[in-house]
């Protein structure tokens, strides 16, 4: 078998991260958990590698790691073609398509093309499943939300919402939210609208649900988020959020908010959404993201296959001096692809030390260091003679970056090579990262999960050196692990 006719052989294919098994993906779609399975479907265009006529792809898993690849859920119908949205379990058969029983509604966005005006139309419709996901039938009365004056109405996310005993959908409008209520999920009525933050360029892909300030179930505080076309923090787009409360109508945001909040600062996580139905014993908020940007999503050099998912991650509420903020982390099941472990001894690093092994493409690293007088400690990810992807954090500035300039094939399109930077405090003087490597991926996760980047990276050669780097002085690295990862497929 030649590396390209092996499933998933291919040079940037990924190996722990979700990504279709041909043609071109955008967002993930329709989370939801049930009967023992995480379903995952996604924007997927079976025909080519760039965007098209919209379909749901869709996959299951049981662990969030391995994926069972299924058919086609969802293809284009008279009502056009099948945008984002969700999925929910209806255990009550509130919507009465399920005999009494439970079973999937998706709710999504249907785009046509008005026949009179000829102008661009989004509206929602519904689709259910009897057996598991594994086939859907369209409901009969699509679509059941329109607004004719509305160009940019889509991405539903619905969600039940407990204390005013209904369903609510959380829409992009423009640059707005808005909320809609519905006691059965085909009639849906106006609730109240909300913007705020950045509305520099359309919102997108919104989702919301409570989460516990520092684990505290007393504590409960609703996040919203939403994706923003363009004007985030590397200067593209970018998930923003907001934490505020929800009394089943209105969203209000606290006062306490004065600069954009954003998930991640890296260039490639768009369109993130969060698992519906995780059980209340597992009591996990899990989030999944495109790991792409629309800026050079079509031009990506991925010959048979077109886009990656984030790993997923778990979201939380966390308080700390700088007020309320939402942290993320890989969850736990990622660390059963660990195979082996390399320690490097805690040491002073002043100037370049280079590590004498070789490492696999796939790595997961936690990495723990303090400043003993540096301005800056750097990680590269070396990956031949001129490639190197540099994970860095600078003291002075108190910024962490990763620095893809240099990472391997960067010129596809010219708003690729870059340096992402999220602004970052020491805790007790020190800096702990989690870093996730995968063949065309960096993941960088610093002190549980308070700031995240996520970047592609195209390194041509297969293995990885990597290089320590404390400059203006020492810097004592404290704990330095590096588990290769198996691959998924
Ligand atoms: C976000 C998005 C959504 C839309 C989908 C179409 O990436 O633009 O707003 O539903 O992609 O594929």
């Amino acid at each position: 078998m030649t590396e390209f006719s092996k499933p998933y052989g291919e040079k940037y294919r990924p190996q722990f991260h979700f990504s279709p098994p041909a043609k071109w993906m955008n967002d993930p779609n329709g989370l939801v958990y049930y009967q023992g399975e995480y379903h995952l479907f996604y924007q997927h265009n079976p025909d080519d590698i760039v965007w098209g006529p919209m379909h749901w792809g869709h996959a299951v898993s049981k662990d969030l790691m391995h994926w069972e690849h299924l058919p086609i859920a969802l293809a284009p119908n008279e009502h056009g073609t099948i945008f984002s949205g969700s999925a929910v379990v209806d255990w009550h058969d509130t919507s009465g398509l399920f005999s009494g029983g439970h079973g999937l509604v998706a709710i999504f966005t249907h785009a046509d093309e008005c026949l009179e005006t000829k102008q661009h139309r989004q509206r929602q419709s519904i689709a259910y499943s009897l057996d598991k996901g594994r086939s859907w039938r369209f409901y009969d009365e699509n679509p059941v939300l329109a607004d004719p004056n509305e160009p940019d109405f889509r991405d539903p996310k619905v969600f039940w919402h407990e204390d005013s005993e209904k369903w609510v959908m959380v829409l992009a409008v423009g640059t707005r939210i808005r909320f809609y209520g519905s006691p059965n999920l085909k009639e849906w009525e106006f609730l109240s609208e909300f913007t705020g933050g950045c509305t520099a360029s359309v919102w997108e892909c919104p989702d919301m649900f409570p989460l516990a300030v520092d684990g505290n179930p007393e504590n409960l505080h609703w996040v919203l988020l939403v994706d923003v076309q363009d004007g985030g923090p590397t200067g593209g787009a970018s998930p923003m959020y907001f934490i505020g409360d929800f009394d089943g109508v209105t969203f209000t945001p606290h006062k306490q908010q004065a600069d954009n909040l954003w998930l991640d600062y890296g260039r490639d996580v768009y369109a993130g959404v969060t698992w519906s139905d995780i059980p209340a014993e597992d009591g996990r908020r899990i989030f999944i993201a495109w790991m792409n940007s629309w800026q050079y999503a079509n031009e990506i050099p991925a010959p048979s296959w077109r886009g990656a998912m984030t790993v997923p991650r778990t979201l939380e509420l966390r308080s700390s001096a700088q007020g309320l903020s939402v942290v993320q982390n890989p969850v736990q099941e990622l660390e059963s692809l660990r195979k082996g472990r390399t320690t490097i001894p805690a040491q002073a690093v002043e100037g370049r030390l280079e590590l004498e092994q070789e490492f696999s493409e796939c790595l997961d690293l936690e990495l723990e260091f303090v400043a003993n007088g540096a301005e800056e400690f750097r990680l590269q990810l070396v990956s031949g003679d001129q490639e190197a992807t540099v994970v860095g954090y600078n003291f002075t500035t108190q910024q962490l970056f990763v620095d893809r300039r240099r990472s391997g094939e960067v010129d596809f399109s010219p708003a690729f090579a870059g340096v992402h930077q999220a602004p970052l405090v020491t805790e007790d003087g020190k800096i702990s990262l989690r870093i996730l490597l995968d063949k065309s991926s960096i993941e960088v996760f610093a002190n549980g999960g308070q700031a995240a980047i996520t970047d592609l990276i195209f390194p041509r050669e297969g293995s990885r050196r990597i290089n320590l780097t404390s400059e203006g002085g020492s810097t004592q690295v404290r704990k330095l692990n590096i588990y290769p990862l198996a691959s998924v497929w």
